[in-house]
């Protein structure tokens, strides 16, 4: 792109004023900000610009309803089980992870998924969603090709760690990383923020980025050459999750939903999780800031919460459903947040106060348009405990702390106890669950 282009496209959406600083830049950083224009879509733009004239777009969520959430158990749950694994063993199962965040809570330096969880070997996140892949595919005798998405500040980071570590067994054709977008921030005036002369500053587009960047990377084209009819999808900071669980797979498969959700119960009434609510015949997730308290606390007649089940963003979806999804515009949302900018001379200011929006989509957005949802209830000690934050709940501490206590499970399963103060550890494909471990055997004291 050279001047003349980036102005002409800047004058689509009213953004002229990206060029001001154009004479100090050197030749350098014109190139730079030429290319980071050429990356902005006027469309999506102007998209943005609309949306802060018209405020928070919150949907009424007064009428919603809870949803019918199916508990497996006995034979349901062997039925489910049966169906997954054909699908599994038939190679039409994908993985998709989502790892373009920036982790703030957290306070790393780094991909998230870099982040050392292993209680022993210190492995980092990456390599637990990596090894329970290896070690399905292994037992189904199918690949299950692994889409990670990043983004551009951490996709370099990201692939470093998968190459170093042998992408931790997997074929590397069967695994494709590809970058999220990202969306310009805009002053309260619908003005895009430049937090340096010649530089526009610019934040992930949200794990709802995801449609986009599948279609534009060919991931999707990707999983249809593969013959992939079910999507499973998490979050890089969850290392519990029991990725392309076959009884979640085989009940989404046999309900012919296009999206389904495993669903967990709340542990407080007002936990910051979002709820899925049904609005006649669809569906929508609510966020917890949109919930009132008689909402959170309302109890059914056997005196449970009335909406028990919320959401960790465990998903299924159908290929052809994140296809058609894929092709039309999802909702954004705003973030109001302390943006540093350039002043008139160009100098940079940081903001003790928000200044400017971030923009952001999210996946599950999509719910509504699904023909068919289904729910799903699991229990989140087995399944759920995310590292989000550097201390306290939801922390390394925690999480490590809840992946020890699985496995402690598992062994007692053998027959084994292991008193808590016994770190424990074990290689999702030595061990993908008890009855693997039954089967292998155990190995007792560091090698
Ligand atoms: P979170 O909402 O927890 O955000 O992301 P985060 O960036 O990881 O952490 P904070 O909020 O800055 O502390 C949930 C999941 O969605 C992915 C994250 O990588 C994580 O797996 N995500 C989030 C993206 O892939 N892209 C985004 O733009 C945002």
């Amino acid at each position: 792109m050279n001047y003349q282009e980036a102005e002409k496209l800047l004058a689509k959406c009213s953004q002229e004023h990206v060029l001001k600083h154009w004479k100090k830049l050197n030749k350098k950083e014109r190139e730079a900000l030429l290319e980071q224009i050429a990356t902005i879509d006027p469309k999506s733009v102007a998209r943005c610009a609309e949306a802060l004239g018209k405020g928070a777009d919150v949907p009424d969520s007064s009428k919603g309803k809870a949803p019918k959430v199916a508990v497996l158990k006995g034979k349901k749950l062997a039925e489910a089980r049966a169906a997954g694994e054909v699908e599994l063993s038939e190679g039409r199962v994908a993985a998709l992870l989502v790892a373009g965040g920036q982790g703030s809570r957290l306070g790393y330096d780094g991909p998230k998924g870099c982040y050392e969880i292993g209680p022993i070997t210190n492995a980092p996140l990456f390599y637990f969603h990596a090894r329970k892949i290896l070690a399905r595919s292994i037992r189904y005798g199918a690949s299950i090709p692994f889409y990670v998405m990043t983004s551009e500040a951490n996709n370099a980071a990201t692939v470093q760690c998968f190459e170093e570590n042998d992408y931790f067994g997997l074929n590397p054709d069967d695994v494709f990383f590809f970058t999220q977008g990202m969306w310009p921030g805009m002053s309260a005036e619908g003005k895009i923020i430049l937090d340096q002369p010649g530089h526009i500053f610019m934040s992930p587009d949200g794990h709802g980025g995801l449609l986009a960047a599948l279609k534009r990377s060919g991931a999707l084209a990707d999983m249809k050459k593969r013959g992939i009819r079910s999507v499973f999808f998490f979050q890089v900071d969850n290392p519990l999750v029991e990725i392309a669980d076959p009884a979640f797979i085989g009940y989404h498969v046999m309900n012919k939903s296009e999206y389904s959700l495993k669903l967990c119960a709340k542990r407080d009434p007002k936990e910051k999780v979002g709820m899925p609510m049904r609005f006649g015949d669809t569906y929508r997730m609510v966020e917890y800031t949109e919930m009132t308290d008689e909402q959170c606390n309302r109890k059914d007649k056997s005196g449970k919460l009335y909406f028990l089940y919320g959401s960790p963003a465990i998903h299924v979806f159908d290929r052809a459903f994140l296809e058609r999804e894929a092709a039309r515009p999802m909702p954004l949302h705003l973030a109001f947040k302390k943006i540093p900018y350039v002043d008139e001379k160009g100098a940079l200011v940081k903001p003790s106060e928000p200044n400017g929006y971030k923009f952001e989509k999210f996946i599950f957005d999509i719910l509504p348009n699904a023909k068919t949802a289904t729910f799903l209830a699991f229990d989140p000690k087995d399944e759920f405990s995310p590292v989000k934050n550097a201390e306290g709940a939801d922390s390394p501490a925690s999480c490590k702390a809840d992946m020890q206590a699985k496995w402690r499970s598992w062994l007692k399963e053998c027959g084994v106890t292991v008193d808590e103060s016994v770190p424990v550890e074990i290689d999702p494909v030595y061990a993908l669950d008890a009855e693997d471990l039954k089967e292998n055997g155990i190995c007792l004291g560091a090698e």
